[in-house]
């Protein structure tokens, strides 16, 4: 059974995670608008990708016969300058989940919580490569200046992105 504290920090990790589902379908759409919709494509992915992370949550509070408690989704942003400033804002955003994360590990740890500080384990190493994959691409489209006929080639790349679930889950 899950105490009090982990429960609600739980549930605020959910809603941070359907915030991140909401902020990449807004930038999807942003993208889409642009005729991008290679990256437009890739957001969407990411769209994807964060409603797998709130559901496993959901789904290990459920586990550990805890309460789910669904809050109030904040408003994305809708406008960006360009893409590069898409993409900074992602890597930002992926900088704030990563320490959330950390500061649950932390909570679980005090609270001697192990079940939750294994499960917790997953999302760590899931942002490392969610901050590597987004470095990537901002330092590519860096180099090409975020435009030209390198943000052509990099766009139709983007359009090859599938969500594809982890396996053992
Ligand atoms: Fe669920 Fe992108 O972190």
């Amino acid at each position: 059974m899950l105490n009090n504290r982990l429960e609600e920090e739980l549930n605020k990790q959910l809603n941070a995670e359907l915030y991140s589902a909401y902020l990449y379908l807004s930038m999807s759409a942003y993208l889409a608008s642009n005729n991008l919709s290679g990256f437009s494509n890739w957001m969407k992915v990411q769209f994807e990708e964060e409603q797998f992370h709130a559901m496993k949550l959901h789904q290990y509070i459920l586990d550990r016969g805890g309460r789910v408690e669904l809050n109030v989704i904040e408003k994305p942003k809708i406008e960006w300058k360009n893409i590069l400033d898409v993409f900074e804002d992602v890597l930002v955003h992926e900088e704030k989940v990563t320490s959330l994360i950390n500061n649950l590990v932390d909570v679980a740890m005090q609270e001697k919580d192990h079940a939750t500080v294994n499960m917790l384990q997953w999302f760590v190493a899931e942002q490392v490569e969610e901050e590597a994959n987004v470095s990537d691409i901002l330092d590519q489209l860096k180099l090409i200046d975020g435009k030209g006929s390198g943000l052509f080639i990099l766009d139709r790349e983007a359009k090859q992105r599938i969500f594809t679930p982890p396996a053992k889950e």
